[in-house]
This record gives C-alpha cells, sequence and structure tokens, in this order.
C-alpha cells in the first residue's frame, strides 16, 4: 500500500475527535486545500500532500503545552512509513516553520511547499468553517461567547498570546480577521477575501442581535491597530 495512504489511515485513527480543532477532518480539510492550491501555484505534491497531513504535529496542544521545535514527533511518525529521505527532510523543516505565533511573527525563510500549507491552514480558521471551529474550541475551553466590556488585545508575544483566556469574540480580532492579510499565494488571498467576507458578515449580524453595535466601533478600532 502506498505510504500516503498508510498514514492517512493512521492520522484518521489517531485525531478521530479532538476539542482544539485538530481532528482528522481539519487534517483532511487541509491537505484538500492545499493540494488543490498546489494545482496553480506549483511546489512538489507528495511534499504538501505528507507535509499538509502532519503539520500540526508539533502544535503546543499535541505535547503537553510545548511547541515540539525540533520536529522530533514528526520524525518519530515519518520513520513508520517507506517515504524517501528527500521527503521525509523536507516535511519536518517545514512542519517547524507553519504554526503561528502570535501577530508580530513573520516567517521569511518559508519554502513554497511550506507557504501552500500555512496558507491552506489559514484559510480553514476563517470563513464558516473557521467560525464554527471558533465557538467549538471556546466551549471546550468554557469561555464565554461574548463579554462586551472586555476587549480585544495586542498581545506582546506568543506566550501571552497563548495564555489569554478571554471571550471567543476576541479571537476573530486577535487573529481571524489578520489571517487574510498574512496568506502568501496569490490562489490563496483569492479564497481568504470571500471567507474574511464571510467573518465580517457574521460579526455585523452578531453585534446587532447583541444590541452592541457601539460597541462594535471599539473592536473595528482596535482591530484597526492590530493589522
Ligand atoms: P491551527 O494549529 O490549526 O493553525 P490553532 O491551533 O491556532 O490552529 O487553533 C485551532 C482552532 O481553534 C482554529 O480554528 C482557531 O481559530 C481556534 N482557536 C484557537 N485559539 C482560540 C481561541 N482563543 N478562541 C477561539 N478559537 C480559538
Ligand atoms: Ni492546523
Amino acid at each position: 500500500m502506498d505510504p500516503i495512504d498508510l498514514l492517512e489511515k493512521h492520522l484518521e485513527t489517531q485525531f478521530p475527535t479532538d476539542p482544539t480543532g485538530h481532528d482528522w477532518a481539519h487534517i483532511s480539510r487541509v491537505k484538500n486545500l492545499a493540494l488543490s492550491i498546489a494545482q496553480v501555484e506549483g511546489g512538489n505534491t507528495e511534499v504538501i500532500h505528507v507535509g499538509a497531513l502532519l503539520h500540526d504535529i508539533s502544535d503546543h496542544k499535541f505535547n503537553g503545552g510545548k511547541l515540539n521545535k525540533n520536529g522530533s514527533k514528526a520524525i518519530e511518525i515519518l520513520n513508520d512509513f517507506t517515504f524517501s529521505e528527500a521527503v521525509k527532510s523536507q516535511v519536518i523543516q517545514l512542519v517547524d516553520q507553519i504554526s503561528f505565533k502570535g501577530k508580530n511573527h513573520q516567517d521569511h525563510t518559508l519554502t513554497l511547499e511550506a507557504k501552500i500549507i500555512q496558507d491552506a491552514d489559514r484559510l480553514d480558521a476563517i470563513g464558516a468553517i473557521g467560525l464554527a471551529r471558533a465557538f467549538a474550541y471556546g466551549g471546550f475551553k468554557n469561555r464565554p461567547i461574548f463579554e462586551p466590556a472586555v476587549l480585544p488585545k495586542n498581545h506582546s508575544n506568543f506566550e501571552e498570546y497563548a495564555s489569554d483566556k478571554s471571550h471567543t469574540i476576541n479571537h476573530f480580532y486577535e487573529k481571524l480577521l489578520l489571517l487574510k492579510d498574512k496568506i502568501n499565494t496569490e490562489t490563496g488571498k483569492k479564497i481568504a477575501e470571500k471567507r474574511h467576507a464571510h467573518l465580517l458578515t457574521f460579526l455585523d449580524a452578531f453585534f446587532e442581535e447583541w444590541n452592541s453595535t457601539s460597541n462594535q466601533t471599539n473592536y473595528l478600532k482596535v482591530w484597526n491597530t492590530l493589522h
């Protein structure tokens, strides 16, 4: 059997559900989106496919709260499958590069394959699915959906961003609405425009139903300072 099929079966069994949004369904959507972006943008399809499947494996949520920086988790899994050394080393390098590390973190050294996977991952965090994932995550963490008086923050580093426990609407202003301007590829940017617009339409309706459109102006002011 093809090692990619075997790896997919392994991940599907290993991560059937995950309340922090890293389940097989997310992995599979990111893989499909990355491969469709690659059809236009190019890149090594095998590296993109395997890299997308393992893109979250170094995440701090899988590693007892710590970022798994040296890619050892990816190495451990890849060694169980018959990928070439070239594919393995490119995948290990890219899985470490692609997770969002707070607003001031910029990566200038990403390979095309990493850029495409990062775009697909960020696109899955915005739009209708991204919105659903945000509230699922907030519910899992016991966070309120909204507290009008608690405005979004400009986090100065990743630790501050990761330890913030405020309501889920803030996550839209602190992260989700910033993602559109961080997309690497032209193909990804087009998809992001549409998904970003869905977030804005949702937020307008949300603040209106909460009778809180005056607060929305304050949120937008903070957002303007963040991006
Ligand atoms: P990924 O690793 O897939 O890029 P994250 O680990 O940052 O994404 O988050 C997983 C999902 O949970 C995403 O959809 C993200 O928007 C959501 N999420 C992360 N942090 C929060 C938060 N503080 N409030 C609401 N949703 C969150
Ligand atoms: Ni992801």
